[in-house]
Protein backbone atom coordinates (compact mmCIF):
# COMPACT_ATOMS: atom_id res chain seq x y z
CA UNK A 1 0.00 0.00 0.00
CA UNK A 2 0.95 3.48 -0.86
CA UNK A 3 0.13 6.38 1.84
CA UNK A 4 0.48 9.74 2.41
CA UNK A 5 0.20 11.58 5.92
CA UNK A 6 0.07 14.90 6.26
CA UNK A 7 1.80 15.80 9.45
CA UNK A 8 0.60 18.30 11.40
CA UNK A 9 2.80 18.74 14.72
CA UNK A 10 1.40 22.14 16.06
CA UNK A 11 1.61 23.25 19.53
CA UNK A 12 3.53 22.45 23.31
CA UNK A 13 4.56 19.08 23.08
CA UNK A 14 3.09 18.03 19.65
CA UNK A 15 6.35 17.92 17.77
CA UNK A 16 7.96 16.02 20.25
CA UNK A 17 4.90 13.35 20.05
CA UNK A 18 4.52 13.96 16.57
CA UNK A 19 7.92 12.56 15.99
CA UNK A 20 7.75 9.15 17.62
CA UNK A 21 4.73 8.91 16.03
CA UNK A 22 6.09 9.00 12.73
CA UNK A 23 9.53 7.08 13.52
CA UNK A 24 7.05 4.12 14.72
CA UNK A 25 4.83 4.60 11.45
CA UNK A 26 7.93 4.23 9.32
CA UNK A 27 9.07 1.06 10.89
CA UNK A 28 5.48 -0.26 10.71
CA UNK A 29 5.56 0.72 7.22
CA UNK A 30 8.96 -0.92 6.68
CA UNK A 31 8.70 -4.26 7.73
CA UNK A 32 5.30 -5.08 6.21
CA UNK A 33 6.31 -3.43 3.07
CA UNK A 34 4.10 -0.14 2.60
CA UNK A 35 5.22 3.21 1.04
CA UNK A 36 4.78 6.25 2.91
CA UNK A 37 5.29 9.35 2.22
CA UNK A 38 5.18 12.98 4.76
CA UNK A 39 4.38 16.37 4.22
CA UNK A 40 4.47 18.51 7.07
CA UNK A 41 2.17 21.46 7.55
CA UNK A 42 1.74 24.05 10.62
CA UNK A 43 -1.21 24.65 12.82
CA UNK A 44 -2.13 26.60 15.71
CA UNK A 45 0.13 29.18 17.87
CA UNK A 46 2.32 28.22 15.67
CA UNK A 47 0.85 28.79 12.43
CA UNK A 48 -1.01 31.86 13.91
CA UNK A 49 2.28 33.29 14.28
CA UNK A 50 4.16 32.27 10.71
CA UNK A 51 0.76 33.42 8.55
CA UNK A 52 -1.82 34.94 11.28
CA UNK A 53 -4.07 31.72 10.59
CA UNK A 54 -3.84 29.15 12.64
CA UNK A 55 -4.98 26.59 10.25
CA UNK A 56 -3.47 28.12 6.47
CA UNK A 57 -4.72 27.47 3.13
CA UNK A 58 -1.79 25.75 2.19
CA UNK A 59 -1.93 23.21 5.20
CA UNK A 60 -5.64 22.40 4.13
CA UNK A 61 -4.36 21.76 1.06
CA UNK A 62 -1.46 19.41 2.08
CA UNK A 63 -4.44 17.84 4.01
CA UNK A 64 -6.78 17.15 1.37
CA UNK A 65 -3.50 15.47 -0.80
CA UNK A 66 -2.72 12.72 1.73
CA UNK A 67 -4.61 10.11 2.72
CA UNK A 68 -4.65 10.46 6.39
CA UNK A 69 -3.68 13.20 8.99
CA UNK A 70 -1.23 12.36 11.69
CA UNK A 71 -2.62 15.24 14.45
CA UNK A 72 -0.20 16.04 17.59
CA UNK A 73 -1.57 18.73 19.77
CA UNK A 74 -2.58 22.73 19.41
CA UNK A 75 -3.03 25.28 22.61
CA UNK A 76 -0.71 27.58 24.11
CA UNK A 77 -1.00 29.90 27.09
CA UNK A 78 -0.54 33.01 25.32
CA UNK A 79 -4.08 33.02 23.86
CA UNK A 80 -5.41 31.50 27.20
CA UNK A 81 -6.18 34.55 29.15
CA UNK A 82 -6.41 37.05 27.09
CA UNK A 83 -10.25 36.89 25.62
CA UNK A 84 -9.67 39.99 23.24
CA UNK A 85 -7.49 37.39 21.26
CA UNK A 86 -9.63 37.95 17.39
CA UNK A 87 -7.49 33.90 17.08
CA UNK A 88 -6.99 31.41 18.95
CA UNK A 89 -4.72 28.52 18.27
CA UNK A 90 -7.93 25.82 19.02
CA UNK A 91 -9.84 27.54 16.13
CA UNK A 92 -6.85 25.79 14.15
CA UNK A 93 -8.55 22.50 15.23
CA UNK A 94 -12.07 23.18 14.64
CA UNK A 95 -11.25 24.73 11.38
CA UNK A 96 -9.88 21.76 10.24
CA UNK A 97 -13.16 19.49 11.23
CA UNK A 98 -15.39 21.37 9.50
CA UNK A 99 -13.32 21.82 5.90
CA UNK A 100 -12.65 18.13 6.31
CA UNK A 101 -16.13 17.37 7.00
CA UNK A 102 -14.73 15.21 10.13
CA UNK A 103 -18.24 14.65 11.72
CA UNK A 104 -17.24 11.60 14.06
CA UNK A 105 -14.92 11.38 16.11
CA UNK A 106 -14.18 7.95 17.75
CA UNK A 107 -12.69 7.95 20.95
CA UNK A 108 -12.28 4.53 22.57
CA UNK A 109 -11.75 4.32 26.01
CA UNK A 110 -9.36 0.92 27.51
CA UNK A 111 -8.22 0.41 30.59
CA UNK A 112 -4.53 -0.77 30.59
CA UNK A 113 -4.64 -3.63 33.16
CA UNK A 114 -0.66 -2.71 34.48
CA UNK A 115 -1.70 0.80 34.78
CA UNK A 116 -5.50 -0.09 36.79
CA UNK A 117 -4.05 1.05 39.76
CA UNK A 118 -3.56 4.87 38.34
CA UNK A 119 -6.99 5.06 38.12
CA UNK A 120 -8.73 7.80 40.75
CA UNK A 121 -11.72 4.99 40.51
CA UNK A 122 -11.40 1.55 42.64
CA UNK A 123 -9.92 -1.59 40.32
CA UNK A 124 -12.87 -3.56 41.13
CA UNK A 125 -14.75 -0.76 38.75
CA UNK A 126 -13.09 -0.19 36.18
CA UNK A 127 -11.27 -3.56 35.96
CA UNK A 128 -12.46 -4.78 32.00
CA UNK A 129 -13.82 -1.31 30.91
CA UNK A 130 -13.71 -0.88 27.28
CA UNK A 131 -15.70 1.30 25.49
CA UNK A 132 -16.23 3.63 22.71
CA UNK A 133 -17.68 7.19 22.65
CA UNK A 134 -18.72 8.61 19.08
CA UNK A 135 -19.02 11.99 19.87
CA UNK A 136 -20.70 14.25 16.77
CA UNK A 137 -17.85 16.83 15.84
CA UNK A 138 -19.06 19.29 13.17
CA UNK A 139 -22.38 20.56 14.67
CA UNK A 140 -24.48 21.87 17.61
CA UNK A 141 -23.08 24.47 19.82
CA UNK A 142 -19.48 24.40 18.30
CA UNK A 143 -20.73 25.65 15.26
CA UNK A 144 -24.20 27.10 15.43
CA UNK A 145 -25.42 30.39 15.19
CA UNK A 146 -23.28 32.58 17.75
CA UNK A 147 -23.87 36.15 19.15
CA UNK A 148 -21.18 37.68 21.16
CA UNK A 149 -22.55 41.31 23.39
CA UNK A 150 -21.87 43.07 26.08
CA UNK A 151 -25.01 42.39 27.82
CA UNK A 152 -25.65 39.06 26.12
CA UNK A 153 -24.15 36.49 24.44
CA UNK A 154 -25.35 33.06 23.13
CA UNK A 155 -24.45 29.86 21.30
CA UNK A 156 -27.19 27.77 19.59
CA UNK A 157 -27.53 23.83 19.55
CA UNK A 158 -28.55 23.22 16.25
CA UNK A 159 -28.98 19.67 14.46
CA UNK A 160 -30.35 18.47 11.52
CA UNK A 161 -31.63 15.34 11.36
CA UNK A 162 -28.90 14.52 8.31
CA UNK A 163 -26.38 15.43 11.09
CA UNK A 164 -27.98 13.12 13.17
CA UNK A 165 -28.70 10.21 11.15
CA UNK A 166 -25.02 9.91 9.71
CA UNK A 167 -23.13 9.78 13.24
CA UNK A 168 -25.70 7.12 14.36
CA UNK A 169 -24.53 5.00 11.56
CA UNK A 170 -21.37 5.15 12.69
CA UNK A 171 -22.33 4.32 16.12
CA UNK A 172 -24.35 1.30 14.38
CA UNK A 173 -21.12 0.48 12.51
CA UNK A 174 -19.19 -0.11 15.52
CA UNK A 175 -21.92 -1.93 17.68
CA UNK A 176 -22.55 -4.50 15.53
CA UNK A 177 -18.93 -5.09 15.94
CA UNK A 178 -18.33 -4.95 18.89
CA UNK A 179 -21.09 -6.11 21.84
CA UNK A 180 -24.11 -4.82 19.72
CA UNK A 181 -25.42 -2.45 22.51
CA UNK A 182 -25.70 1.23 21.44
CA UNK A 183 -26.57 3.89 24.36
CA UNK A 184 -27.46 7.61 22.98
CA UNK A 185 -26.59 10.21 25.45
CA UNK A 186 -28.41 13.45 25.18
CA UNK A 187 -30.84 15.83 27.55
CA UNK A 188 -33.92 15.35 26.19
CA UNK A 189 -36.33 16.41 28.86
CA UNK A 190 -34.94 19.32 28.62
CA UNK A 191 -33.09 20.22 25.12
CA UNK A 192 -35.26 20.37 21.43
CA UNK A 193 -32.80 19.64 19.72
CA UNK A 194 -32.06 16.35 22.25
CA UNK A 195 -35.56 15.20 21.11
CA UNK A 196 -35.18 15.54 17.95
CA UNK A 197 -32.06 13.47 18.19
CA UNK A 198 -34.02 10.69 20.48
CA UNK A 199 -36.95 10.64 17.70
CA UNK A 200 -33.98 9.75 14.80
CA UNK A 201 -32.28 7.36 16.97
CA UNK A 202 -35.64 5.36 17.91
CA UNK A 203 -36.54 5.57 14.51
CA UNK A 204 -33.04 4.06 13.05
CA UNK A 205 -33.03 1.36 15.91
CA UNK A 206 -35.61 -0.38 14.24
CA UNK A 207 -32.93 -1.15 11.34
CA UNK A 208 -30.66 -2.80 13.36
CA UNK A 209 -32.49 -5.78 15.51
CA UNK A 210 -29.39 -6.59 16.20
CA UNK A 211 -28.34 -3.78 18.13
CA UNK A 212 -30.03 -3.24 22.10
CA UNK A 213 -30.52 0.29 21.76
CA UNK A 214 -31.13 2.86 24.69
CA UNK A 215 -31.13 6.33 25.87
CA UNK A 216 -29.78 8.28 28.67
CA UNK A 217 -29.71 11.81 29.99
CA UNK A 218 -26.12 13.42 29.84
CA UNK A 219 -25.92 14.21 33.76
CA UNK A 220 -27.17 10.35 34.07
CA UNK A 221 -24.28 9.17 31.75
CA UNK A 222 -21.80 11.11 33.04
CA UNK A 223 -22.43 9.81 36.69
CA UNK A 224 -22.50 6.39 35.46
CA UNK A 225 -19.59 6.41 33.29
CA UNK A 226 -17.73 6.22 37.35
CA UNK A 227 -20.14 3.74 38.65
CA UNK A 228 -20.07 1.33 36.34
CA UNK A 229 -17.85 1.88 33.50
CA UNK A 230 -18.42 -1.87 32.18
CA UNK A 231 -21.75 -0.98 30.86
CA UNK A 232 -21.22 0.71 28.05
CA UNK A 233 -20.18 -0.13 24.59
CA UNK A 234 -20.66 2.47 21.89
CA UNK A 235 -22.12 5.69 23.56
CA UNK A 236 -23.14 7.96 20.94
CA UNK A 237 -23.66 11.69 21.61
CA UNK A 238 -23.49 15.55 20.64
CA UNK A 239 -20.54 17.65 20.13
CA UNK A 240 -20.68 19.89 23.87
CA UNK A 241 -21.66 16.44 25.69
CA UNK A 242 -19.05 14.06 23.85
CA UNK A 243 -16.28 16.70 24.56
CA UNK A 244 -17.19 16.54 28.25
CA UNK A 245 -17.67 12.82 28.77
CA UNK A 246 -14.38 11.98 26.87
CA UNK A 247 -12.29 13.95 29.47
CA UNK A 248 -13.91 12.28 31.72
CA UNK A 249 -13.77 8.63 30.01
CA UNK A 250 -9.72 9.50 29.86
CA UNK A 251 -9.27 9.40 33.83
CA UNK A 252 -11.12 6.84 35.05
CA UNK A 253 -8.42 4.38 32.66
CA UNK A 254 -5.74 6.17 34.74
CA UNK A 255 -4.32 6.95 31.69
CA UNK A 256 -5.06 10.10 30.14
CA UNK A 257 -1.22 10.19 28.14
CA UNK A 258 -2.18 7.06 26.64
CA UNK A 259 -5.71 7.64 24.49
CA UNK A 260 -5.66 7.94 20.42
CA UNK A 261 -8.92 9.52 18.61
CA UNK A 262 -9.82 9.23 15.20
CA UNK A 263 -11.97 11.93 13.26
CA UNK A 264 -13.75 10.29 9.74
CA UNK A 265 -16.54 11.99 7.93
CA UNK A 266 -16.26 13.57 4.11
CA UNK A 267 -12.80 14.03 3.94
CA UNK A 268 -9.10 13.20 4.47
CA UNK A 269 -9.44 11.54 7.95
CA UNK A 270 -7.53 12.81 10.81
CA UNK A 271 -5.69 10.56 13.61
CA UNK A 272 -4.64 12.14 17.02
CA UNK A 273 -4.09 11.96 21.02
CA UNK A 274 -7.01 13.24 22.77
CA UNK A 275 -4.89 15.30 25.33
CA UNK A 276 -3.65 18.87 24.54
CA UNK A 277 -0.64 20.48 23.85
CA UNK A 278 0.84 20.42 27.60
CA UNK A 279 2.97 23.53 27.27
CA UNK A 280 4.46 23.16 30.44
CA UNK A 281 6.31 20.34 29.35
CA UNK A 282 7.60 21.43 26.16
CA UNK A 283 11.11 20.91 25.08
CA UNK A 284 11.75 18.23 28.06
CA UNK A 285 11.13 15.01 27.07
CA UNK A 286 9.23 13.91 29.23
CA UNK A 287 5.11 13.75 27.58
CA UNK A 288 3.93 10.14 27.12
CA UNK A 289 3.99 9.68 23.46
CA UNK A 290 1.39 6.80 23.78
CA UNK A 291 -1.69 8.36 22.56
CA UNK A 292 0.59 9.28 19.56
CA UNK A 293 1.47 5.93 19.06
CA UNK A 294 -1.70 4.97 19.46
CA UNK A 295 -3.45 6.68 16.54
CA UNK A 296 -1.45 5.45 14.39
CA UNK A 297 -2.54 1.92 14.77
CA UNK A 298 -6.07 3.83 14.81
CA UNK A 299 -4.72 5.15 11.19
CA UNK A 300 -3.51 2.07 10.47
CA UNK A 301 -6.55 -0.23 10.92
CA UNK A 302 -8.59 2.54 9.70
CA UNK A 303 -7.05 1.14 5.79
CA UNK A 304 -8.09 -2.25 7.22
CA UNK A 305 -4.31 -2.64 8.13
CA UNK A 306 -5.24 -4.75 10.85
CA UNK A 307 -2.21 -6.72 11.64
CA UNK A 308 0.02 -3.67 11.38
CA UNK A 309 -1.82 -1.89 13.72
CA UNK A 310 -1.84 -5.22 16.19
CA UNK A 311 2.33 -5.00 15.72
CA UNK A 312 1.77 -1.05 17.18
CA UNK A 313 -0.45 -2.08 19.86
CA UNK A 314 1.19 -5.17 20.66
CA UNK A 315 4.83 -2.71 21.06
CA UNK A 316 3.14 -0.50 23.13
CA UNK A 317 2.00 -3.52 25.54
CA UNK A 318 5.23 -4.79 25.37
CA UNK A 319 6.72 -1.25 26.64
CA UNK A 320 4.68 -0.76 29.56
CA UNK A 321 5.15 -4.75 30.33
CA UNK A 322 8.80 -4.12 30.17
CA UNK A 323 8.19 -0.77 32.41
CA UNK A 324 9.41 1.39 29.93
CA UNK A 325 7.66 4.67 30.62
CA UNK A 326 7.03 8.15 30.41
CA UNK A 327 7.48 9.79 34.12
CA UNK A 328 3.57 10.06 34.82
CA UNK A 329 3.48 5.96 34.99
CA UNK A 330 6.67 4.96 35.69
CA UNK A 331 6.75 1.96 37.70
CA UNK A 332 6.96 2.96 41.23
CA UNK A 333 10.68 2.93 42.35
CA UNK A 334 11.67 2.46 38.88
CA UNK A 335 13.58 3.94 36.33
CA UNK A 336 11.60 7.05 34.11
CA UNK A 337 12.17 7.31 30.21
CA UNK A 338 11.90 10.20 28.08
CA UNK A 339 9.64 10.44 25.08
CA UNK A 340 12.36 10.28 22.84
CA UNK A 341 13.19 7.00 24.62
CA UNK A 342 9.92 5.21 24.66
CA UNK A 343 9.38 6.04 21.06
CA UNK A 344 12.72 4.41 20.25
CA UNK A 345 11.85 1.89 22.51
CA UNK A 346 8.59 1.09 20.74
CA UNK A 347 10.18 1.72 17.07
CA UNK A 348 12.90 -1.14 17.98
CA UNK A 349 10.45 -3.55 18.84
CA UNK A 350 8.70 -3.36 15.97
CA UNK A 351 11.68 -3.92 13.45
CA UNK A 352 12.47 -6.96 15.69
CA UNK A 353 9.53 -8.72 16.34
C1 LIG B 1 -11.18 18.26 22.15
C2 LIG B 1 -10.74 19.62 22.61
C3 LIG B 1 -11.26 20.66 21.63
C4 LIG B 1 -12.77 20.60 21.64
C5 LIG B 1 -10.77 22.10 21.91
C6 LIG B 1 -9.26 22.17 21.94
C7 LIG B 1 -11.33 23.09 20.92
O1 LIG B 1 -11.17 19.87 23.90
O2 LIG B 1 -10.77 17.85 21.04
O3 LIG B 1 -11.89 17.59 22.88
O4 LIG B 1 -13.42 21.24 22.47
O5 LIG B 1 -13.32 19.89 20.80
MG1 LIG C 1 -12.15 18.24 24.81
Amino acid sequence: MNLKIAVLPGDGIGPEISAQGVDVMSAVCEKFGHDVEYSYALCGAEAIDKTGDPFPDETYRTCLWADAVLFSAVGDPRFDNDPTAKVRPEQGLLAMRKKLGLFANIRPVETFSCLLHMSPLRKDLIEGADFVCIRELTGGMYFGEKHEGDDRAYDTNAYTRAEIERILRVGYAYALRRRKHLTVVDKANVLASSRLWRKVAKEMASQYPDVTTDFMYVDNAAMRMIQDPRFFDVMVTENTFGDILTDEGSVITGSMGLLPSASTGEKTPVFEPIHGSWPQAKGQNIANPLAQILSVAMLLEHFGLIEEGKAVRDAVNASLDAGVRTPEIQVPGGPTYGTREVGAWITDYIRKH
